[in-house]
């Protein structure tokens, strides 16, 4: 049983504590004996008397700007695990001294199976099946196949090649950009050309300063006429406006489980605009999360137990 000292909700008087968001079944290495497990999920507030003595933060995976705030008012905090890929939503809380590590790896499955499904559902109609079952039409017709398209996508890293693996199978052509070429993979540089050449474009990138509204009116520009554009990233990357007149303009298509504003307001043109497909930001939501997060956080204390180096430590800026 990891939890010791006085409860899991009570105070842990002097104690450092690890405070992190579910319980880890099972027997973990040795914890250092100065340090109490604390649980908090987000809801409420976090356990009295646990937030000053917190010197590991495992965030839960919800409520993320809310948690992330919390940071600010733990003086002892060393590490700030993360449970999702993306760790934008965390920048503005930290500050020097702060080792941030992200669950790279965490969403693979669930959002490259996401970006398939996306792909899949929207060349091959099924929205618009099930809007024809709900009025009881049967519409037969030609639709583009995944088999023999070719697919860029763009960021090759932990959902990129996972996003890969399953494509593959479908029997198309997969092209590769990353910020820097290696091989069998484009650099950032090569992007104009390799969007002329494919017909569907999935995003994987993280948003960054240079990712902000990378997909701008002359990315979506140089796609394809027909192409479709699937984004599993974040939505700031997308110049929204802009995929928005593409839409109307009946030239391209999209798969948007992210979207910027997220969720759209009820009057914003993504709701109506045509050929857009989109699901509620559920990228990595789904029954393979805990697993996966569960072996990531033991796995992280028991590097921390051991004094090893933690996995996943990102590279940020102090502010
Ligand atoms: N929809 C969801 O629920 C969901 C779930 C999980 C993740 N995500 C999003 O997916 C992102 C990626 O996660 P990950 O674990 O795959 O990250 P990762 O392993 O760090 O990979 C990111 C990839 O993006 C590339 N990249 C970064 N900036 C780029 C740019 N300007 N142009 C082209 N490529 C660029 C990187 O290039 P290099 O390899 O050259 O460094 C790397 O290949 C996360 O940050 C998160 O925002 C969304």
């Amino acid at each position: 049983m990891l939890s010791r000292g006085p409860g899991r909700f009570g105070r842990v008087g002097d104690r450092r504590v690890v405070l992190q968001p579910f319980e880890l079944t099972g027997a973990l290495g040795a914890l250092p004996d100065d340090l109490d497990v604390a649980i908090w999920d987000g809801t409420g507030s976090p356990p009295d008397g646990v937030v000053e003595r917190v010197d590991f933060y495992v965030m839960p995976y919800t409520f993320a700007t809310v948690t992330a705030e919390v940071i600010a008012a733990m003086p002892e905090l060393r590490i700030v695990q993360t449970l999702t890929a993306g760790v934008e939503h965390v920048l503005p809380f930290l500050r020097d001294g702060l080792t941030l590590c992200n669950a790279r790896g965490v969403h693979d499955a669930s959002t490259a199976e996401l970006a398939v499904a996306l792909t899949l559902a929207s060349l091959r109609g099924i929205p618009e099946y099930v809007r024809a079952q709900d009025d009881r039409r049967w519409e037969h017709g030609l639709r583009p196949s995944l088999a023999d398209r070719t697919v860029l996508v763009v960021g090759y890293g932990s959902v990129g090649v996972a996003v890969e693996r399953r494509l593959v199978p479908f029997e198309c052509d997969v092209l590769r950009v990353a910020r820097r070429a290696r091989d069998g993979v484009a650099g950032y540089e090569a992007l104009p050309s390799l969007l002329a050449r494919a017909d569907v474009v999935v995003l994987t990138v993280p948003l960054t300063e240079q990712t902000r509204g990378m997909v701008d009116a002359e990315f979506l520009s140089r796609m394809r006429d027909g192409a479709l554009l699937v984004n599993v990233a974040r939505g700031p990357v997308v110049d929204t406006d802009a995929l928005v007149a593409e839409l109307r303009a009946g030239r391209l298509s999209a798969a948007l489980d992210v979207t910027d504003p997220e969720p759209p307001p009820p009057d914003h043109p993504l709701w109506s605009a045509p050929g857009v497909l989109m699901s509620p930001h559920v990228g990595g939501n789904t029954s393979a999360f805990l697993p996966r997060a569960t072996r990531l956080v033991r796995d992280q204390l028991e590097r921390y137990a051991s004094g090893e180096p933690l996995a996943n430590v990102v590279t940020w800026r102090p502010r």
